[in-house]
């Protein structure tokens, strides 16, 4: 039994009412627990791990009855109001990439870098949902053979831009035609090669977070990453193949056994871990590893992950236990 008064903004979300439903889950008690969204959600009411909530819209007023914030909210959202929690003495963890690039903020994987919460930051941001998914396979990896750089080419569910992806989808499948306000061109049946803003450098911005972000948990400034961001008409779990260059000869036996053991891992020899089949789990499921017959640096894997849970929801809850 939890007694921290926690809440929940941006909870009529995707990732907020996962955050409700991990916190419940976790034994935190529903009375302490208080749903926040836009002025447009006030007064709704929420059914979330058979417990019904009402929505309240967020005021300087409530947030300071609360000990912690939990934000599922855009960066523009969670950087207005966690000034505000921070000077009323909230503690705050955010989804957002608001923080994330702050040097004064740390940015956590509690089975990679949680560690880092033994200063009991006030602010602490999650990272993007491929970077946990990404690191989650490679962090057991650069600990014992030193990673060098990493390549990652992501398949990205619609799940990952909210509400709005999962109803563009819908629509899409339903009516046959296209409803490409938040993509490029129409998603379903398709495969668009570019999330987020581009940087004026060929990159994104989606792309720039994995690998700015990487470099940041592993505390690894020298890391050269790169990344291609593609969205997937999939509704919910980021698949990812990966590429990294270690320091010297990989032995494969042994990183086996590093994946193996790890950490959020489900390793798995013999299957092919798909979206499909990872979606809904707390694990992330690595398979396909492989050596580079050109390069004996270097290793070759395939990970999938529900970016929902473990890359947001569930890694916030998970930073909230540890503090
Ligand atoms: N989806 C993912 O896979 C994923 C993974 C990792 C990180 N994230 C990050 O998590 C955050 C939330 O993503 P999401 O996918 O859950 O988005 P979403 O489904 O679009 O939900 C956005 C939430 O923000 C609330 N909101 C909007 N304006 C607000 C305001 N002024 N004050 C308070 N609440 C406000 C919305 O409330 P209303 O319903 O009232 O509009 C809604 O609850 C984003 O920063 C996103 O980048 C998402």
């Amino acid at each position: 039994m939890k007694l921290q008064r926690v809440g929940v903004i941006g909870a009529t979300g995707l990732v907020g009412q996962a955050i409700v439903e991990w916190l419940l889950r976790f034994g935190y008690l529903p009375d302490y627990i208080s749903l926040f969204a836009s002025q447009s959600s006030d007064g709704k009411s929420l059914t979330l791990g058979q417990k019904n909530f009402s929505v309240l819209s967020l005021t300087e007023k409530a947030i300071q009855t609360l000990d912690v914030a939990l934000f599922a909210t855009d960066a523009a959202v969670s950087r207005q109001w966690i000034s505000i929690a921070q000077s009323r003495g909230v503690v705050c963890i955010d989804n957002s990439s608001a923080f994330r690039q702050d040097p004064s903020v740390p940015l956590v994987i509690p089975e990679v870098n949680g560690h880092v919460l033994a200063t009991h930051p006030q602010v602490i941001a999650s990272p993007n949902c491929s970077t946990i998914i990404a690191l989650l396979a490679l962090a057991p990896l650069h600990h014992t053979l030193r990673m060098k750089a990493f390549t990652a080419c992501t398949y990205q569910a619609v799940s990952g831009n909210g509400t709005e992806g999962l109803r563009t989808l819908e629509r899409e499948r339903q009516c046959g035609d296209s409803f490409s306000e938040i993509y490029s061109d129409r998603i379903e049946g398709n495969v668009i090669a570019s999330i987020g803003i581009p940087q004026g450098n060929g990159f994104t911005d989606e792309e720039e977070k994995l690998c700015h972000e990487s470099r940041k948990i592993l505390a690894s400034p020298e890391l050269q990453a790169t990344a291609t961001c593609v969205r997937v008409p999939v509704e919910r779990a980021h698949s990812m193949a990966l590429q990294a260059r270690f320091e010297s000869s990989v032995d494969l036996a042994m990183a086996e056994e590093q994946l193996r053991y790890a950490p959020g891992i489900h390793y798995t020899l013999t299957s092919v871990a798909t979206p499909f089949r990872c979606a809904w789990n707390e694990d992330c499921f690595v398979s396909r590893l492989r050596k580079d017959p050109f390069d004996d640096k270097q290793l070759l894997l395939w990970t999938v992950g529900d970016q929902i849970w473990k890359g947001a929801a569930l890694n916030v809850v998970q930073i909230l236990n540890r503090l």
